[in-house]
């Protein structure tokens, strides 16, 4: 009963626990102490800060993560991520309760495509198969017939007759990389990142002329400007393990800066540069992922809130172009 009057007057208008803390507490232990009593498991993005990243369970890109949360055994799932990957584990998983630290980290790829405004542009092309990037709300999802993620798109889009003709959303960038590597014509919505599509060129080359020898990592979600002077370009998993394969030591690194935890942890001797925003600002950090912290983990964990709901038709229509995915690219390790 006390639990009950204790958790109705939890505030959580903010998008968060908004709780006291005790200062002496450690944090790590509490965690690790509520997520063995409530058998959670803790998914988290390489873009989230490095503590977070430590205290998961499991350290992913978003096609890693939308199979652990598949396959999952836990009963609930805190997702340290932002929403829409909240969005994809509880429509693989609606038996599970899946919370997410703070309810306000959107992403503005997803937010670049509002599902009217979408409808009326797949009714402008009704013989075209559609392709979404996973970046995108559970109610895009719901309009889609593939989802794919940056791991696994090329690979996807492949295996299609060629005379599909195909709608890619929302990611414009990606679209682009992906039509230019497969010679697949797409339709593209056009829709960014707004922290892939900060990185300049100019800063990029001038960051070359300094690390002559250093090789350049890339996220497909970057302009093509950026992409073109890429060594490498892949997922977030793809670009780490290019680097922990490759024998070179430096190389810069033109995605999330939140990468670079997992990449100086795995690979000691190597360095890592972050590519450079074109105006000197921090921007390089995803503000939507950066809202997660340590402390709103440990709230989340503790009273099981914010939780991820959603309306159970719309989970349905989003589930199978998931599982679709999932079924595609089965290849991919
Ligand atoms: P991946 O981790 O799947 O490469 O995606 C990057 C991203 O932008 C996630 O929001
Ligand atoms: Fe969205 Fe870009 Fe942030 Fe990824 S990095 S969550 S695509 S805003």
């Amino acid at each position: 009963m006390d639990e009950m009057i204790a958790l109705d007057l939890v505030d959580v208008s903010g998008g968060y626990v908004d709780a006291p803390i005790d200062p002496t507490l450690d944090l790590f232990a509490e965690i690790d102490r509520l997520k063995k009593e409530k058998n959670a498991v803790i998914l988290a993005h390489y873009y989230q800060e490095p503590d977070i990243q430590d205290l998961a369970d499991y350290v992913g890109d978003s096609l890693g993560l939308a199979r652990q949360a598949a396959g999952t055994n836990a009963d609930m799932i805190l997702f340290a991520g932002v929403h829409f990957m909240a969005e994809t584990a509880k429509i693989l998983s609606p038996q599970k309760k899946v919370i997410l630290p703070d309810l306000n980290a959107g992403c503005s790829l997803a937010d670049s495509c509002p599902p009217d405004e979408f409808a009326a542009f797949r009714a402008l092309h009704p013989d075209h198969l559609v392709i979404s990037y996973i970046n995108c709300s559970a109610a895009i999802k719901a309009q889609t017939d593939i989802i794919v993620t940056s791991s696994n798109a090329e690979h996807i889009i492949r295996q299609l007759p060629a005379d599909q003709p195909i709608i890619f959303a929302p990611d414009k960038n990606l679209g682009r990389y992906i039509s230019k590597v497969t010679g697949r014509e797409m339709v593209l919505w056009d829709g960014s990142c707004i922290v892939h599509e900060v990185f300049s060129e100019q800063q990029l080359v001038r960051l070359k002329v300094q690390y002559p020898e250093a090789l350049v990592l890339a996220h497909p979600e970057c302009e093509e400007v950026v992409l073109r002077h890429a060594d490498y370009i892949g997922s977030t998993t793809g670009i780490l393990k290019y680097a922990q394969n490759s024998p070179e030591k430096q190389f810069i690194v033109a995605t999330e800066a939140g990468i670079l935890h997992q990449m100086e942890k795995t690979c000691p001797d190597k360095t890592f540069i972050a590519a450079p925003p074109g105006n000197g600002c921090s921007c390089n950090e995803c503000p939507h992922m950066k809202l997660n912290t340590l402390e709103k983990v440990y709230l989340c964990l503790k009273y099981e809130l914010p939780e991820l709901l959603m309306e159970e038709s719309v989970r349905i229509r989003a589930l199978a172009p998931i599982q679709r995915m999932l079924e595609m690219s089965r290849a991919i390790g």
